[in-house]
């Protein structure tokens, strides 16, 4: 795709990715990605912002073909999805310095070999001249890795934010113009890559809030216009109320597990808490991190396979474990044939989660009316619970 104009100054190029369904062979993508590159014309200096993952980088220096000289590669982010090309980039515009902290310095020299002399380092708040343009830096920690930062052009108003405010999706727009379809995408990489660290991204947040911001241009997906669009989504996401609701991951292995998931979601839905259920067997672990956003309760449900949870809800809680969900309240339900400690073993793999552990309810065999009685007693713990946080 050819270069896609920002402004006088600035424009758009990298990488659209219409194909790729797994980034870091974890995470679905399921509408593709794009890397983007920012290429920055100063009066006096040239500066390209973040380049592509490395093997697409004949596409990004075909784009680079008319510039005649580069004087600056800024890496706002070592990973290789937007430093791969660097190296790449050096051999055709050897006099270009690599402008990053000093974690990125030594993070890109661990990973792409990229030559201590090749560096300047800048220091939270330091300002680069092009000539009559400017970039600030902005250390923004955790978004995703811990030297991550963001640049502020003040002279248009432009945040490059890297992953930060990012979404998996390739498209050939250059701005959001189908806000569900973005936010939906902006939820998925919130949750896959942001919510493990929600208070220093509330900080980040806040150390960005004295900017004035016209464009925010993130490094996946497209540019934000409106910026408060995705600034007050992340505001909801981090700090929002919870809602009332219940995820539900499960996973069924001769139908006992499932009719007691089906019981417990209708249960709550006749007590007016809303439900989400995962199939664990084919589910896209995607849409249950972003489910997990701003639930109030997670239940997992689950059969005994020899002593322990279904492999596949292992996965899942160790998935949700990493993600640090704000949910207050679990439980787990399930079946089992003769003994076995699967509510142990999930309680033990949830641990970082601050949640309270709702009494469990597991049948022997396929379930019966004691059991079902049980399920209805854990939805009216659950409901009041949730009434009890103002959840309606
Ligand atoms: Fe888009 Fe953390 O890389």
């Amino acid at each position: 795709m050819d270069a896609r104009i920002i402004s006088d100054r600035v424009s758009l190029i990298g990488f659209v990715d219409w194909d790729t369904r797994l980034f870091d062979s974890l995470i679905p993508l399921p509408d593709g990605t794009s890397y983007n590159a920012y290429l920055i014309q100063g009066s006096e200096k040239t500066a390209l912002i973040d380049t592509v993952e490395g093997e697409h980088y004949k596409e990004l220096l075909r784009q680079l073909e008319d510039v005649k000289s580069l004087d600056y590669v800024v890496s706002l982010h070592s990973e290789q999805d937007h430093s791969g090309a660097i190296p790449r980039v050096l051999e055709k515009f050897p006099k270009a310095k690599v402008v990053t902290n000093p974690k990125g310095k030594k993070m890109l020299m661990d990973l792409l070999f990229v030559e201590e002399s090749s560096f300047l380092t800048v220091e939270d708040g330091e300002v680069l001249s092009l000539g009559d343009c400017s970039l600030e830096f902005t250390y923004t920690p955790w978004v995703h890795w811990p030297e991550t930062m963001c640049a502020y052009m003040a002279e248009e108003q432009i945040l490059f934010s890297c992953d930060f405010f990012g979404s998996h999706i390739a498209t050939s727009e250059t701005y959001v113009t189908d806000a569900c379809r973005v936010h939906e995408a902006a939820k998925r990489y919130f949750a896959e890559i942001m919510m493990p660290f929600c208070k220093t991204i509330l900080k980040n947040l806040d150390k960005l809030a004295g900017k004035e911001i016209k464009l925010i241009a993130p490094s996946h997906g497209p540019v934000y216009d409106d910026p408060l669009f995705i600034i007050e989504a992340y505001r909801q996401w981090l700090e929002g109320p919870l809602e009332n609701k219940v995820v539900l991951p499960f996973i069924s292995m001769h139908g006992s597990t499932e009719a007691m998931t089906s019981h417990l979601s209708a249960a709550l839905v006749d007590r007016g808490v809303m439900v989400e259920r995962f199939n664990l067997a084919y589910t896209d672990i995607g849409k249950l991190a972003i489910a997990l956003v701003d639930a109030a309760t997670i239940v997992v449900g689950t059969p005994t396979v020899l002593t322990g949870p279904h492999p596949n809800v292992v996965y899942a809680a160790f998935l949700a474990n990493a993600l640090r969900p704000r949910a207050a309240f679990a439980s787990v339900i399930g079946s089992y044939g003769w003994g076995g400690k699967a509510v142990e073993t999930v309680a033990g793999l949830i641990s970082n989660l601050k949640v309270e552990i709702v009494d469990p309810v597991l049948s022997v065999g396929a379930p019966q009316d004691e059991d079902f009685a049980a399920l209805d007693a854990l939805a009216d713990a659950i409901a009041e619970k949730h009434k009890g946080l103002g959840l309606k």
